[in-house]
């Protein structure tokens, strides 16, 4: 098949480099110039493991390329993925979707027979209908057929979610799509993942369902880590003694700062718009929005109590800046809230982070950035352990111990045990236990 993928992001490279590695022929079509030119030279705007290997891979076996004129590629293409950003608007929270309508308008342009257009990106319900008006305004004689085809992949394990997929999602409203749709993943198929079909509506409903569920679960078990604290309870015990029942599972059940991301906010906030604008609110996921904003606060207020009631002039080490390990995606990331909250009491923030400095420089100011983790703890009044990268699970504790200035950890991921770190002499803080 012949794969025109509009939108070079997260999203569209990955399942654009993964879609070539199935052995279709995809040209991955992006506005920015300068990112074209890296991608061709091998360099890729975003930190996820694996990526440049596979780019790289089907390059070299004439599979994969990259343009940023969209016409010969979409022209000639059996389907075109549609995977721009959908950030929140400003002021409403809803999903902006100008960048998805101005690609509907100038794919409708270039088509020359029969295409499946795809929207990959997270849509609400009904931006299928309003693609399929936009593309018909444009370009009367136009053939095509509208497809919803929402991607899981998660930041970090982003390769293997596409090629592993618990399920592919693909809704849809005409036969010659669904041919279409069922070749494209064929090699998935045959895989066995579940490939489930269902109309456009429920398709494009289902992603945000997906993660404002998801969502929930992580609040749940946050809020119940903070019941665990209170009545002497271990939330890991109880994320485990819930999580073996099948009907919960469990999995996203590890308490931490609150999420955050490129996805779970901007969806969760944008369901909610969507639900209030059809009358039927969503009263959990509006509650799990207000629940995870105000966590990430309450999260400097925890870091505050561990160092006695004040962080003033004191410098406290942050391990851990992006949302998640193994990305670089500073995104929503708890770490932003919780380090400007303390710079406002009056704290010095030294941080460190494996890979996503560079991002953390975009929007953290007057923070000083560490070499590695010793560096980071090296004379600070605590240490605070925000994101559980591998490299972050088996510190040398007596020597970060030796390195700050008194032995106070606090560990937002619950990575650590509380007895060993008693044992090493540590003022251990950690969530729910
Ligand atoms: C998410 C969805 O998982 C994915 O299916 C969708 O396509 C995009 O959004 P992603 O944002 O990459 O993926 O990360 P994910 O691993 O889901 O984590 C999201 C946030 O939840 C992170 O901040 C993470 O730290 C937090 N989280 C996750 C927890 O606090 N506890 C958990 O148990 C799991």
């Amino acid at each position: 098949m012949k794969i025109a993928m509009i939108g070079s992001g997260y999203v569209g490279l990955v399942s654009g480099a993964c879609l070539a590695d199935f052995g279709h022929e995809v040209t991955c079509v992006d506005k920015d110039m300068a990112k074209i030119e890296a991608l061709r030279k091998g360099i890729m705007p975003i930190f996820e493991p694996g990526l440049a290997e596979l780019v790289l891979k089907n390059m070299r076996e004439g599979r994969l390329s990259f343009t940023n004129d969209l016409k010969p590629c979409v022209g000639d293409a059996d389907a075109v993925f549609i995977a721009v950003g959908t950030p929140s608007r400003r002021g409403d929270g809803h999903a902006d979707l100008t960048y998805v309508y101005e690609a509907s308008r100038e794919i409708a342009a270039c088509l020359t027979r029969f295409t499946v257009i795809v929207t990959k990106s997270t849509v609400p319900v009904g931006t299928g209908d309003e693609v399929e008006k936009i593309i018909s305004a444009t370009n009367p004689q136009a053939e095509f057929a509208v497809v919803s085809n929402p991607e899981f992949l998660r930041e970090g394990a982003a390769i293997k979610d596409f090629k592993h997929p618990d399920r592919i999602v693909i809704g849809l409203e005409d036969e010659r799509a669904r041919e279409i749709m069922t070749e494209i993943y064929r090699p998935l198929y045959l895989n066995q993942a579940p490939i489930q079909f269902t109309g456009r509506r429920t398709s494009e409903l289902i992603k945000y369902a997906a993660n404002a569920f998801l969502a929930t679960k992580i609040t749940f078990i946050n809020e119940i880590a903070d019941l665990c604290e209170k009545v002497g309870a271990n939330v890991k015990d109880v994320a485990r003694g819930i999580g073996l029942d099948n009907r919960i599972g469990g999995k996203f059940l590890n308490a931490g700062p609150g999420y955050g991301g490129s996805c779970f906010p901007k969806d969760t906030t944008a369901l909610v718009k969507t639900a209030n604008d059809y009358g039927a609110p969503l009263r959990i996921i509006e509650t799990v929005v207000a629940i995870n904003d105000a966590r990430k606060l309450r999260m400097a207020q925890k870091i505050i109590k561990a160092c006695g009631g004040s962080v003033k002039d004191k410098v406290i080490a942050i391990l851990g800046l992006a949302f998640k390990p193994n990305t670089d995606d500073m995104r929503d990331a708890p770490s932003i809230t919780i380090i400007e909250s303390l710079k406002k009491a009056g704290a010095h923030v030294r941080a460190y982070d494996p890979e996503s400095i560079e991002q953390a420089k975009l929007v953290l100011n007057d923070i000083i950035y560490a070499g590695n983790a010793y560096s980071c703890a090296q004379n600070a009044d605590a240490l605070v352990i925000v994101t559980e990268w591998e490299e972050f699970r088996a510190l040398d504790i007596g020597r970060i111990v030796a390195a700050l200035k008194s032995p106070i950890i606090v560990d937002l991921r619950n990575i650590y045990r509380p007895e060993d770190m008693a044992k090493k002499g540590v003022q251990y803080t950690s969530l729910g236990r």
